[in-house]
């Protein structure tokens, strides 16, 4: 068992090969002790300060405001005298709002429980331990059962919570965040991740300051801007040492993640659900499930942090069948035609990517409805045969003929004012009655969490997958939300709709993962905007961004490999100049740079240029011969273009050690200038290594302790793959 609990003590330590989480009630409040460094057990509870006067709680009521707004909580409650972030907040009957939780119970056990109608992470009693600890408000008959789960092979430890009202009237939830942590601030800095279309998830470090700090969304998904992500960091952290202490939260909606430096210099982190616009309404002896927000400490720098979440996100969260396979090349047609395809064209690009070893072919926007351009049409999912005569059938047969298979496009959860769909159900579409909504992308928001709505998403999704043999599906989403009303909710239940919609979203895709357990599914938003771990709960990939400039990708998907494998990440090989940037760089740089995510094309074949056509079966040999090793292997970030401007370099280890791939991108070619020396990492200091490409061998502790030579590249935005194999 990783979790003991010191009766004597009220002690509770969670362990992990190297880390603890050491909580106790003090009082009958549950306290927070420790997190980080492993610890043998013993009474540590001296550092939730309550012997030092006047916070004292229970022997000085007359100073109770001092004690509540300064001791460690484990899961702070608002309108009592914690002034400082809190996690939990209701509105009674009575309009009153505070909350005072104390324990109850607790209990222990192998495994770990589903977290019902949300994504998760996934645990066997081999794998894992889960704590439950009930803490309860006798006034407001509020329980609140705070969900733990220590892994045992992994330095991971799980939090969520679950409200329960046992009295008999309703109650109002107005914020119910996931989880808290309460440290001492020792000049920490706070790493999050931001960004926009076309630029996700660039890294950005702040000094901790005194007063709120971090991000959040309330856009009603992730977003391209804001990313359920936070991190303390030492001062001066590298990718191979310092201490980080990450959250991530597992939640496609609005959140909020924020630290709080307070007068005596602690630092309170938390993450959740974002309170904004949220009431959940609930009914006496219901309950509600916060969803689940994953910790993870590493005193060894940031790469470490990475391999954690790689690890558990690979095999602890992604369900699907594909999760450890090699997925098939694809080529979609999107940058290749946009709108502007027939069955005709569609074959003719399929044809030409069968010839080089090309796998599959996806057909993206505009195959349905009158959808000629992105004006139209979204929620009429029907074949327009006009374009596509004889319907998927045949061109999915024709496809299959070629030796390919097929995929789809579809954006199930959006309607276009100007559809069939909204001419018969314009309440269908998420409103405020009376004003009228503003457009994006001239479309709207189905309100999916209405069981009509859902149903009849459901139904066509349902008909276009059974219609041909279709064997993957881009699930898009291309705007967020607004104007937020709901014709089936109540005045006081319309607060409900953000999660109510996060959660129809996540009803529809598992029915999708139960009723087509094989189908590839790719999730997207326009570009990567949904790139979250809810998200993979259900798709084993997610496209990572509609920019697919080489250059660009390096800083996206070095901002997306901080938290997620390289199986996960959409990359392609796309034309030049490129759509996003009007940047042209080399066709073997940019299939080097979607190596290092699932890896396909997304042009017109039938008019690429002679030179780059003939250099697409070497790249497919690449990907074949790499890929398990990608998908697999440890991660390491070796040095990075978005920090020092001139090149990239990443490195790829197969978990014995024996292999690596190491990739190194030259941004600016410099004149007159020397080889760079990179050190690399996680090989085994004692073996021998040869490098494939010019026969040379290297100990193992050279390339790590003094490092390899990468020659001076001649040309800007040129690459280089190191391949080296234990002898
Ligand atoms: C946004 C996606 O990110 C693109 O790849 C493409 O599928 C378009 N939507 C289609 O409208």
């Amino acid at each position: 068992m990783s979790i003991r609990f010191d009766e004597e003590k009220h002690l509770f330590q969670l362990d992990t090969p190297n880390t603890s989480y050491i909580l106790g009630v003090q009082d009958s409040y549950l306290l927070h002790y420790h997190y980080g460094k492993k610890l043998l057990p013993g009474d540590v509870s001296y550092l939730a300060r309550t012997n030092e006067p006047p916070y004292t709680p229970e022997r000085n009521l007359r100073d109770k405001l001092s004690f509540l707004d300064s001791a460690p909580f484990e899961y702070p409650t608002g309108g009592i005298g914690d002034f400082r972030e809190h996690c939990l907040e209701v509105r009674t009957q009575q309009g009153h709002n505070g909350v005072e939780l104390h324990y109850k119970s607790h209990r222990i056990f192998g495994g770990k429980p589903k977290l019902e109608g949300l994504p998760a992470t996934f645990g066997s009693e081999q794998d894992c331990d889960s704590l439950e600890i009930t803490l309860t408000d006798s006034l407001l008959s509020l329980e609140v059962v705070l969900q733990y789960t220590a892994f045992r092979k992994l330095d991971v430890i799980t939090r969520s919570v679950r409200v329960v009202n046992r009295g008999a009237q309703p109650i109002y939830l107005t914020k119910v965040l996931s989880a808290c942590l309460d440290m001492d601030n020792e000049d920490y800095s706070l790493l999050t991740l931001h960004g926009s279309w076309a630029r996700e998830r660039r890294m950005q470090y702040r000094k901790l300051g005194y007063g709120f700090q971090g991000t959040g969304s309330i856009r009603g998904e992730t977003s391209h801007q804001e990313h359920p992500f936070l991190a303390l960091t030492s001062p001066n952290v590298t990718q191979t040492a310092g201490e980080v202490y990450a959250m991530h939260f597992v939640y496609s909606g609005n959140f909020q993640a924020q630290a709080e430096v307070n007068q005596f210099d602690q630092v309170r982190s938390v993450l959740g659900i974002n309170p904004y616009h949220f009431t959940w309404k609930l009914e006496s002896g219901s309950s509600f499930q916060a969803p689940e927000v994953v910790l993870v400490y590493s005193d060894a720098g940031l790469g470490q942090m990475t391999r954690t979440f790689h690890r558990l996100y690979r095999n602890h969260l992604i369900r699907s069948p594909w999760r450890n396979k090699k997925r098939p090349i694809l080529i979609n047609n999107w940058e290749g035609t946009y709108f502007d395809f027939n069955t005709e064209k569609l074959l003719s690009i399929a044809a030409g990517a069968a010839e080089l070893g090309i796998e599959m072919l996806v057909m993206d926007d505009g195959w349905f409805g009158n959808r000629f351009d992105d004006n139209r049409a979204l929620g009429d999912w029907f074949v327009n045969e006009e374009k596509l005569p004889g319907g998927l059938q045949y061109l999915v047969s024709q496809v299959n003929q070629l030796g390919m298979k097929f995929g789809i496009w579809m954006e199930p959860e959006m309607i276009s004012p100007d559809s069939d769909l909204y001419r018969a159900h314009p309440d269908w579409a998420i409103q405020i009655p009376g004003r009228t909504p503003g457009l994006a992308r001239n479309q709207l928001v189905l309100d999916i969490t209405r069981e009509e709505v859902l149903e009849y998403v459901w139904g066509r999704i349902r008909c276009i997958l059974d219609s041909a043999n279709i064997e993957y599906l881009k699930w898009d989403m291309n705007r967020q939300l607004s104007d937020l009303g709901s014709l089936c909710l109540n005045p006081d239940t319309q607060g409900e709709l953000y999660h109510r919609y996060v959660l129809a979203v996540y009803e529809l895709q598992e029915r999708l993962c139960s009723n087509y357990p094989n189908l590839l599914l790719e999730n997207c938003s326009g570009g990567g905007a949904r790139f979250d771990p809810g998200m993979l709960y259900y798709s084993p990939q997610i496209w990572c961004s509609d920019d697919t400039d080489a250059i660009e990708r390096l800083s996206i998907q070095e901002g997306t490999a901080l938290i997620y494998p390289l199986s996960t990440m959409g990359a392609h090989v796309s034309d030049c100049p490129n759509h996003a940037v009007g940047r042209v760089t080399p066709f073997e740089t940019r299939g080097h740079v979607a190596l290092a995510g699932t890896f396909g094309y997304e042009l017109d074949i039938t008019k690429l240029s002679q030179a780059d056509r003939e250099m697409i079966p070497a790249q497919v040999a690449l990907y074949h011969r790499f890929n398990d090793l990608v998908r697999s292997g440890d991660y390491y970030r070796l040095a990075s273009y978005h920090e020092n401007h001139q090149f990239d370099c990443w490195q790829i280890v197969s978990e014995n050690g024996d292999e690596s791939l190491v990739t190194f991108v030259q941004v600016l070619g410099r004149p007159n200038y020397h080889s760079r020396r990179i050190k690399l990492q996680g090989l085994r200091p004692e073996k021998l290594y040869r490098e494939e490409e010019t026969g040379a061998v290297y100990r193992g502790d050279a390339l790590m302790y003094a490092g390899l030579m990468l020659e001076n590249l001649w040309g800007d935005f040129r690459s280089k793959l190191i391949h080296l194999m234990v002898l």
